[in-house]
């Protein structure tokens, strides 16, 4: 170890969306949680976080950057995953440029790390679950860390225990674990992105001016107060997992939904059971529950399901391409956009789906024709500017390391964000 080199690492990291929730921790500091979950990888192409880690003999101090901005990294939980990675260092040898770093070495070696997220990190997307597992891959990749996904999973659940989830991609189970130092509260995959490529998910950021309580207070006063926290997690969760993996198993559409629209709504329950009551879905949410409620029983099978997490947004999953386009006509004829809106900002991710639903400007969403399920019946409401806007997206791969330099955050001549 000599000279002052900098050697780098870049990975992507998906977020995840669970349709089984966790809500509620028996061990605050190990972040262990009172029932399992289930949840879908999203495409990374459509929201992800990348992060560059680095490290040289010249940086100081452990520092971090999150879409350009410095943050501190003094938190328990981040300094929980640093620790943790560093003990599981070994050797790495990197002979084009001549650099050599033992085991020992690394507890005394610094940090530099740059963070991305390509979705706007206040829309409560999910950004900490993506951004503490692709900091935790990361960080393993570089140190040479020899544990597999699974175990990594273990370490960024402690920096957010949805974080967990986002080590592999497709279906993924966070088994709660029963030992008290958490050694079996890790993630494992049910099937891969692959397994059910059918599924379209489409999300609407709805517009919020309303600060949210943050997941980790919101589930710490529903343990503390919720009794329907604890029947939902000794009674109904255990069985519900076990029905959800056995949908996602045979690509069970009709239980899936069924499943995943009853558990959110539970977890909502909970919070509403959570004293002082916590509201997380606000008039446009239940809109949209409505919306997809009616269009379901009017068909002979659900077409879509619906999932929130902490927060109004609505993750709609269609059960295949074609009920995707029909679900973005609907929540286009109920939430069109603000005038003077593009198309383009309005929906985003795959525009294939708006393709397929024959819209290609503002005024063909002005020209579609009441959803026939409400048909005979007064002319439903539209609520125009409540929804932000849409993210069509689908199941997407775990973490990958981005070997292709040009896609690094941080200069590998100076250390610091580009
Ligand atoms: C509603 O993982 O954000 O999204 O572990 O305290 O960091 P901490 O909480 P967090 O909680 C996520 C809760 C949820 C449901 C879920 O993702 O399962």
């Amino acid at each position: 170890m000599a000279g002052e080199w900098i050697l780098t690492l870049t990975a992507q990291t998906p977020t995840n969306i669970a349709v089984i929730k966790y809500w509620g921790k028996r061990d605050e500091s190990l972040i262990l949680p009172v029932n399992d979950s289930i949840s879908v990888t999203l495409d990374p192409g459509h929201l992800c976080t990348t992060t560059t880690v680095a490290v040289s003999p010249a940086f100081e101090q452990d520092r971090m950057w999150l879409n350009g901005k410095e943050i501190s990294l003094s938190g328990d939980r981040f300094q929980s995953c640093l620790r943790e990675i560093r003990a599981r260092a070994t050797d790495v040898e990197n002979k084009e440029k001549g650099i050599k770093i033992s085991k020992k070495d690394w507890e005394k070696l610094h940090l530099h790390i740059s963070s991305f997220n390509n979705f706007p990190t206040a829309a409560g997307l999910a950004s900490s679950a993506a951004g503490l597992a692709c900091l935790v891959f990361a960080l393993g990749k570089l140190m040479n860390v020899q544990e597999d996904h699974s175990q990594l999973s273990a370490i960024a659940r402690q920096g957010s225990g949805s974080a967990c989830r986002s080590l592999y991609g497709g279906f993924v189970k966070w088994i709660m674990g029963k030992e008290e130092n958490g050694s079996d509260s890790l993630a494992v995959q049910l099937a891969d992105e692959k397994h059910w490529d059918e599924l379209v998910i489409i999300i609407a950021v709805v517009s919020s001016r309303q600060k949210e309580t943050s997941s980790t207070s919101g589930m710490r006063e529903s343990v503390e107060t919720s009794l329907l926290l604890q029947h939902r997690a000794k009674e109904v969760v255990p069985k519900r997992i076990l029905k959800m993996e056995e949908a996602i198993q045979n690509r069970d559409f009709a239980s899936f939904a069924a499943l995943a629209c009853a558990d959110s709504n539970q977890f909502h329950a909970v919070c509403l059971d959570t004293s002082p009551p916590i509201f997380y879905m606000n008039d446009t949410s239940h809109r949209i529950i409505n919306c997809v409620e009616k269009w379901n029983r009017s068909e002979e099978a659900p077409q879509v399901a619906y999932t929130f997490d902490a927060g109004p947004n609505a993750v709609l999953i269609a059960r295949n391409r074609k009920a995707a386009s029909l679900l973005i006509q609907r929540l286009l004829y109920y939430f069109p956009p603000n005038p003077e809106t593009d198309m383009n900002s309005y929906v985003l991710g795959d525009k294939s789906i708006l393709k397929d639903a024959g819209i290609q400007g503002i005024d063909d969403v002005e020209a579609l024709p009441p959803p026939p399920e409400i048909k005979d019946k007064i002319p439903a409401q539209k609520n125009r500017g409540e929804v932000s806007y849409f993210i069509c997206t689908r199941p997407g791969r775990g973490p990958v390391v981005l070997s292709d330099e040009s896609q690094a955050l941080i200069d590998p001549k100076t250390g610091l964000p580009k």
